[in-house]
């Protein structure tokens, strides 16, 4: 049988090449965006809204994959915004915006999958090197870079947790061409495919639970 996945955030960048790349391993994936409008046509492919920033739209979600999906076995946390990039000091609405999203909704979202996940099932956070306190060395994107690292410390919360049944990574994706900020369409250097075979790899690999890791350089990132 198929294993199942879901994709937070496939509406665009690297959730929808890595949505586009699971398929053609023969995974069923579940991709989500807000408006549930995602332009991947696949027979194994379901679209589903979900806005993580709206705890009805979590539980919504949640009843709609239990009432369709027996499990999960792969979750991909990717959706994230990334509102504060350009921003050198803390800015109020992009900040709640930014917590709202790639923590508090991504923590929720994983609670309430997290009992569908089997044994030997994965949960990867796309987090990213921004997110490393260690290697900061800039003070711009407060929001983003903290955002980033709160997510980094789910993941180890969830590794211990879910020790000898889920496994746990969180993951850099690389430097990608997509519109997180505009300037990544020009400078970045992956484009959304070659990340999404680099996660893919990952994924596949026998990665050490809890880790933080850098696909683009293929390296454990220092946390
Ligand atoms: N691009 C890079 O260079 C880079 C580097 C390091 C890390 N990352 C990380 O990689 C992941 C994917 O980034 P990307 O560059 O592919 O970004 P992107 O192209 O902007 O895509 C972001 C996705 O998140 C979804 N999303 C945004 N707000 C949401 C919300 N409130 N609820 C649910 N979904 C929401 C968007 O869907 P809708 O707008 O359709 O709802 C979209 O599908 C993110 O976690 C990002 O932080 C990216």
């Amino acid at each position: 049988m198929n294993k199942t996945a879901v994709i937070t955030g496939a509406s665009k960048g690297i959730g929808k090449a890595l949505a586009e790349k699971m398929l053609g391993k023969n995974y069923t994936v579940i991709g989500t965006s807000r408006s549930g409008k995602i332009q991947i046509k696949h027979p194994n492919f379901h679209s589903l809204a979900l806005d993580l920033t709206d705890f009805s739209s979590i539980e919504k979600a949640q009843i709609e994959i239990n009432n369709n999906f027996e499990h999960i076995n792969v979750l991909i946390n990717n959706a994230a915004l990334g509102s504060d990039l350009h921003f050198d000091l803390p800015e109020r609405q992009s900040f709640e915006q930014t917590f709202d999203t790639n923590v508090k909704g991504t923590v929720f979202f994983t609670e309430a999958m997290v009992n569908r996940i089997p044994n030997d099932g994965i949960i990867l956070n796309i987090s990213s090197k921004m997110g490393s306190v260690e290697v900061c060395e800039k003070f711009g994107s407060v929001a983003y870079r903290m955002s980033k690292s709160a997510l980094n410390m789910y993941t180890k919360i969830l590794k211990n947790r879910l020790a000898g049944k889920v496994k746990v990574a969180c993951i850099h994706p690389g430097w990608v061409k997509t519109t997180i900020i505009e300037s990544n369409l020009k400078n970045a250097t992956l484009t959304p495919e070659e990340s999404a075979e680099k996660i893919f790899s990952f994924l596949m690999s026998d990665f050490k639970n809890g880790i933080y890791w850098d696909c683009e350089e293929g390296v454990a990132l220092p946390w």
